[in-house]
């Protein structure tokens, strides 16, 4: 992807613009997600919805999971630039430069939650794409609320849970506003920007941890 991206601005750029994406995408995500703690009727009417809708399952899904590969091979690309940076002397104010976007801890956040996201294809993720598009098993609108809960009776699994999204509330911290300003936003706005982010930073992560434990704790 560095080879098609070749400008550091335009990696910088494009790194900011999916994780804005994901930004969105986690909010909705959180928003479908804790409808299963207010009703197990709303929420199968969302998943059924989201899981059949052609618009979703086959350009919005798309979409999503590249904006996914993208934003990790990009991170992983810019910390591996960013390192060479510090280590050759003559780029290095330059290299020093870059590294106020993304601090250190972004990488390892990160792969805290790409590790995270294997666990969690592998729990709904795959399990869905098998049910539909590899068995063809007929379709039934009210499973999902059934197979969301069960998978939080382990509380290993909860546990793991709720650690990555520890890890999201630190990669959010400093991820939020950094995207705003990859994309160029840097105005009178900016301090309203930090702000919010450090309040989503916040609120997202806890309300996924909050799901996680109702669940766990009403299967008790
Ligand atoms: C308690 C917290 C969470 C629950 C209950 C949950 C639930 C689910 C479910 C049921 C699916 C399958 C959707 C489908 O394809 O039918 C899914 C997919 C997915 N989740 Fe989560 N999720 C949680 C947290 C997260 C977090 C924190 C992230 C990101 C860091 C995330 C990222 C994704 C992605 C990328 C997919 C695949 C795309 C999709 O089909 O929507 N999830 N999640």
């Amino acid at each position: 992807m560095s080879g098609i991206i070749k400008s550091s601005i335009a990696r910088k750029v494009s790194m900011g613009l999916s994780a804005l994406f994901l930004l969105i995408f986690l909010l909705q995500h959180l928003i479908v997600n804790f409808s299963s703690v207010l009703s197990a009727e709303m929420f199968n009417e969302f998943s059924h919805f989201m899981g059949t809708n052609p618009l979703v399952q086959f350009v919005l899904q798309p979409i999503l999971i590249f904006g996914v590969v993208f934003h990790f091979v990009m991170g992983f690309i810019l910390e591996i630039r960013n390192n060479r940076a510090r280590d050759v002397k003559y780029v290095q104010y330059k290299g020093s430069a870059n590294s106020s976007w993304m601090s250190r801890n972004m990488i390892y956040s990160g792969i805290v939650i790409l590790a995270f996201l294997g666990l969690h294809f592998y729990d709904f993720w795959f399990p869905e794409i098998g049910y539909k598009y590899i068995h063809f098993l007929p379709e039934d609108p009210n499973r999902y609320y059934g197979e969301l809960v069960e998978k939080f009776h382990d509380p290993i699994r909860v546990i793991l849970y709720c650690l990555a999204f520890v890890f999201l509330a630190l990669h959010l911290l400093h991820g939020f506003s950094s995207s705003f300003q990859s994309v160029g936003f840097n105005n009178k706005y900016s301090p309203a920007v930090h702000k919010t982010g450090k309040v989503y930073a916040i609120l997202i992560p806890l309300g996924f941890v909050f799901i996680a434990l109702f669940h766990y704790f009403n299967s008790l």
